[in-house]
């Protein structure tokens, strides 16, 4: 159960929900809202076990859309301190040489599989890390073990890492045409990294439970929306627990990508609180005045008193009282509640936040399910290293 607490949302624009509504039913990129196929979980699962028996370390391999839900799910929902989670170690966000070559020498004496996410089978940064990693897995390891170790998972046409599949017949998932890197999470692109420590089952019911929020994800965007016309430029995430620093980094991809275009869109950050009350906060507090800030608040967590007090609550009466004293700093706030973190609450509050993303896409009179401005970039990237 997510509570919301939107503020601003006295505007003509509530009276486009139905032309939104409409805009968005008649998308061809609205995948994500369909049901995922029993078979294509059997599948995960399937292959998931396989790769336990063999491999003692899981690496995947992608970047943007094609890594950042699965990242966020494992981060939030992995113990601090745990030791007993099964290893994924993410690879393909950077091109930096140390972190390769520190990485190789770490696998050379470590019995792993790989799964290589690219929904276009093309980026760079994924096709260099997997040749490299791929290099030395041959030295390691037969034809036969390859086609075990090595999971592809890209669309279902096209692509090096497509032909790569149809060429030497490794295992593969396929990400459908109709959903796009950020909207992903609901494809094996995610779901398969996830099995490895998480209860998949429960995090796709609570991504589905999410559709009864489509009131409140249309009430958010338009609350952002009209802070946006009153000078508010950037959105702040903002979190009071560590784990959810990647949930926030999903966000910042999901609406940049999603409304940054013909000169639009709101510019999303966000800060770890308490720690950034103590650094970002004099700007928040004082600075310009173009932030609004979004907080998710954790209603449960740990048990741990101090001084009699419940620590938690304590955060929590904190959380609430930044949100007043940026107010009287003029600092407009939402707020997002959630019981507790787990599958089922971040399935159901990514769910929220995809679809608000789509509709505030729809309302900034964009695309809300392309990214013109990313392929700008890879454009260049192949130009120039003529890759
Ligand atoms: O959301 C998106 O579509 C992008 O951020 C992509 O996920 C990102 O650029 C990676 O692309 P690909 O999955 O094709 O390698």
């Amino acid at each position: 159960m997510i509570k919301f607490d939107f503020c601003e949302i006295e505007s003509s624009l509530l009276n486009k929900k139905d032309e939104v509504m409409q805009q968005f039913n008649d998308s061809e990129m609205i995948g994500w809202t369909r049901k995922i196929d029993s078979s294509i979980i059997f599948d995960i699962l399937s292959v998931r076990d396989e790769v336990k028996k063999h491999s003692s370390c899981l690496v995947v391999i992608g970047i943007g859309g094609s890594f950042l839900g699965s990242y966020a799910l494992n981060q939030a929902l992995d113990s601090y301190f745990s030791s007993s989670s099964f290893p994924i170690i993410y690879a393909g966000t950077s091109l930096s040489s140390q972190y390769m070559n520190e990485l190789l020498d770490y696998l050379k004496d470590v019995d792993f599989s790989i799964n290589v996410i690219s929904k276009s089978g093309r980026t760079m940064e994924i096709l260099i890390t997997y040749n490299l990693i791929k290099e030395l897995m041959k030295k390691k390891y037969s034809d036969e073990e390859l086609r075990k170790r090595i999971i592809i998972t890209t669309d279902s046409y096209s692509g090096e890492l497509r032909e790569e599949i149809e060429k030497e017949k490794y295992t593969s998932f396929v990400i459908p045409n109709d959903i796009g890197g950020r909207y992903s999470v609901m494809t094996p692109a995610h779901l398969f990294p996830l099995s490895f420590n998480f209860d998949i089952s429960k995090f796709i019911k609570g991504y589905y439970s999410g559709d009864k929020y489509i009131d409140d994800a249309y009430l958010y965007a338009v609350s952002r929306r009209h802070l946006f016309d009153k000078g508010k430029y950037i959105e702040n995430f903002c979190i009071f627990e560590n784990k959810l620093y990647y949930f926030t980094e999903w966000l910042k991809q999901l609406f940049g990508e999603t409304e940054g275009k013909n000169g639009r869109g709101i510019f999303p950050v966000s800060t770890v609180y308490t720690r950034d009350l103590h650094s970002l906060g004099q700007f928040v507090q004082e600075g310009n005045k173009i932030i609004f800030e979004t907080f998710i608040k954790v209603e449960e967590s740990d048990k741990v008193l101090y001084n009699g007090k419940d620590l938690h609550y304590m955060n929590n009466i904190v959380l609430d009282s930044v949100r007043d004293a940026h107010f009287m700093g003029d600092v407009f706030s939402n707020l997002i509640t959630i019981k507790q973190i787990n599958e089922e609450t971040l399935g159901e509050l990514m769910y929220f936040f995809m679809m608000s993303s789509a509709f505030s896409g729809f309302l900034f009179g964009v695309n809300p399910f392309n990214q013109p401005g990313v392929e700008v970039y890879k454009n260049k990237v192949r130009e120039n290293l003529d890759f």
